[in-house]
């Protein structure tokens, strides 16, 4: 679409921007954490479009993953692009891991503006399915995580006198989906209530914490964690789900980056406390 004035109410029209197009340095001089940076599958994932977004818009990132193979794929496509991060191979459902992020993005970066808790497993099944140990394990990666995490990171930003939190939640905390994944959904939900809590707690103190809540995105996560509970066929599942979204297709990593660095960045200074979806109206429908 080219760019120009719309006949009808005469409003600039300006061509969306394109998922490869370098933008205008929203958080340059920032330095960010991006959990889960890596992707469980060729591609990009909600962690991996995230952290090169932060790189693009003039971040220095720390690219936290377990896989640190994963991680340094994203390396390489940062800095291909001329970006500055490092990896740091981590289970941030570990305490002590927790500790050692927070201290070592400081000894290399000095700060730390923004923490992006990515990190996420989805284990399908609903109360019948669900074991004792999926329920412990989802809440443990899920959102422990993100507890521990920000006990670490959050002094460091009070110290600086900011910083901002961006949690990834789902529209599976607010919504029941066809596929039922319960220890999921209600590990999402417990971030929507900690990110609402410690925004109040720290409103005053110039961090902010928002949570994003993505709906159904194409990405290597939904292959792994999803296919069987959709009867196997990865093209049929994706087609199925692109038939779900009201929009006719699904959303991507990159969509759930653009709200995560809209939130990140200052344009997003009187936000704090929100849950807001990205999800081409799912939500909205149903
Ligand atoms: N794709 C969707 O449809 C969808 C919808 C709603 C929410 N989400 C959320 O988005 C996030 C996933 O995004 P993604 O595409 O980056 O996922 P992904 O599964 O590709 O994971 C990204 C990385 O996280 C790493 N990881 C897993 N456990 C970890 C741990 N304990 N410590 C450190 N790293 C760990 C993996 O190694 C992987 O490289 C999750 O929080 C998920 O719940 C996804």
């Amino acid at each position: 679409m080219a760019a120009g004035n719309c006949q009808q109410t005469g409003h600039n029209i300006q061509p969306p921007q394109t998922k490869d197009e370098p933008m205008q340095g929203r958080v340059a001089g920032r330095v960010a954490i991006v959990t889960g940076s890596g992707s469980v599958g060729p591609g990009i994932g909600n962690g991996r479009a995230s952290a090169i977004t932060y790189a693009r818009e003039g971040a220095r990132v720390m690219l936290v993953d377990l896989d640190l193979a994963a991680a340094q794929a994203t390396e390489a496509m940062i800095r291909d692009e001329g970006g500055d991060c490092f990896c740091f191979e981590a289970d941030v459902s570990d305490a002590g891991d927790c500790g050692r992020i927070a201290r070592e993005c400081v000894a290399r970066y000095g700060r730390i503006d923004i923490l992006h808790n990515n990190v996420g497993i989805e284990i399908p099944g609903g109360l019948t399915e669900t074991t004792a140990e999926d329920w412990d394990r989802t809440m443990a990666v899920n959102l422990k995580s993100i507890f521990l995490l920000c006990k670490e990171v959050v002094p460091y930003m009070e110290e600086q006198g900011g910083g901002a939190i961006v949690n990834i939640s789902s529209i599976n905390a607010i919504r029941t989906l066809p596929a039922l994944s319960l220890a999921y959904a209600v590990s999402k939900a417990g971030i929507i209530a900690f990110t609402r809590d410690v925004a109040v707690e720290y409103a005053d103190r110039g961090i902010r914490v928002n949570a994003v809540l993505p709906g159904m995105m194409a990405t290597p996560f939904v292959v792994g964690a999803l296919t069987e509970a959709y009867g196997g066929d990865v093209e049929a599942m994706m087609a199925r789900r692109d038939k779900l979204c009201p929009m006719g297709r699904q959303g991507d990593g990159w969509d759930v980056a653009r709200l995560s660095l809209f939130l990140a960045s200052d344009e997003a200074s009187y936000i704090t406390g929100a849950a807001m979806v990205v999800d081409g109206a799912q939500t909205a429908r149903i």
